[in-house]
């Protein structure tokens, strides 16, 4: 058996993790946000330095996005950068994390503080990995998977909303939608690696949901909405802010709502538009005070629009 490769998974799916290791050496670890840190980069370097694993180690992560962001940092920077292959166990992560080459860990509760970009070796798509995944998980990457034939069609945003209205029974038709939009993903990433233009408009929807998502870590609200969740109401102030500019015909933004709803998604902000404000600003600032703001032309057409500020679209 080659020695070179050394699988770190998170725990809650050692037994897949053991089938892929095939007895190789494998350090499990928890895989949430608390443990999303240096700390744990730390670790997984050095049981690797304890494993013996020089220069052509590769590095398999097998888990969901806190997982691959973890490993793929570690596999970084250790010895100055070893090979990692990423084997996703979310939806999210198959059709998001796990590809485009994003890693990195938070610092002090901010998320994603540190990090580089590199890209997998490869990305193993495990189609049985996804009928373990608790719904809650399945649905925050629902909405992903629908952002991606929002930006990209081809016939599958239908094909997507049919597979993944609730509750999800077709997990044969949901792996190939998911090889689908990991393709998309894919492509676009690999026009644009290090987001300076047409990668932008993987952030639909994601504007108001970082915004969501941090009004509800700094209010403390309990039993927030995921990411996915959060990214999907997020879509729909895309789609009415499109319809409102005559971007996108009247309908789109209802469209959106029943496809949604249907697929267990929220559509409905979680508090007042006006407590969001701050937190775009702060999107605003990180951005040198230009919003990017991706807009719905219509399903499988979006537009990136540069902003200085997004009052004059929401009045
Ligand atoms: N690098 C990128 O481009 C990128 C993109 C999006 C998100 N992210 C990051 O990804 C993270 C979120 O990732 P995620 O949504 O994949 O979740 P996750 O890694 O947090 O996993 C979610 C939960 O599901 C469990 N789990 C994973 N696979 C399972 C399976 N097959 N069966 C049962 N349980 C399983 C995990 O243990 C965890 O409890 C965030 O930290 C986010 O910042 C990174
Ligand atoms: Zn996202």
């Amino acid at each position: 058996m080659d020695k070179e490769i050394f699988v770190v998974c998170d725990r809650n799916v050692e037994t897949l993790a053991a089938g892929i290791a095939e007895g190789r050496p494998m350090l499990p670890i928890t895989a949430d946000e608390d443990h999303k840190t240096m700390d744990t980069v730390v670790r997984i370097c050095r049981w690797l330095m304890e494993q013996g694993a020089d220069r052509s180690a590769v590095v398999y992560a097998v888990g969901g996005g806190v997982t691959t962001d973890l490993v793929g940092f570690a596999a970084s920077i250790y010895k100055r950068g070893v090979r990692y292959v990423n084997y996703p166990t979310t939806l999210l992560c198959q059709v998001d994390a796990g590809i485009g080459g994003k890693t990195g860990v938070n610092l002090d509760g901010y998320k994603n503080m540190i990090g580089v970009t590199r890209f997998p070796a490869a990305t193993r798509i495990l189609p049985e990995a996804l009928k373990t995944l608790p719904a809650r998980e399945l649905r925050s990457g629902a909405a992903e998977l629908l952002k991606t034939f929002i930006i990209e069609d081809n016939g599958n945003y239908d094909r997507a909303v049919k597979v993944l209205s609730a509750p999800v029974t077709d997990f044969d038709a949901l792996h190939k939608l998911v090889l689908e939009a990991a393709e998309v993903k894919y492509r676009i990433v690999e026009q644009d690696p290090f987001e300076e233009g047409p990668r932008r408009k993987l952030n639909l929807g994601h504007t108001y949901g970082h915004a969501i998502e941090w009004y509800q870590h700094t209010h403390g609200v309990s039993g927030p909405l995921s990411h996915g969740e959060a990214v999907a109401i997020g879509m729909i102030r895309a789609a009415e802010i499109s319809e409102r500019l005559g971007i996108a015909k009247a309908g789109l933004s209802s469209r959106l709502r029943a496809d949604f709803s249907a697929c267990g998604l929220p559509t409905e902000l979680p508090c007042p538009e006006e407590e969001l404000e701050q937190a775009i600003r702060k999107d605003k600032k990180v951005e040198n005070g230009r919003i990017h703001f991706v807009l719905i032309r219509k399903i499988g057409k979006v537009i990136i629009e540069e902003l200085d500020d997004l009052h004059k679209f929401t009045e």
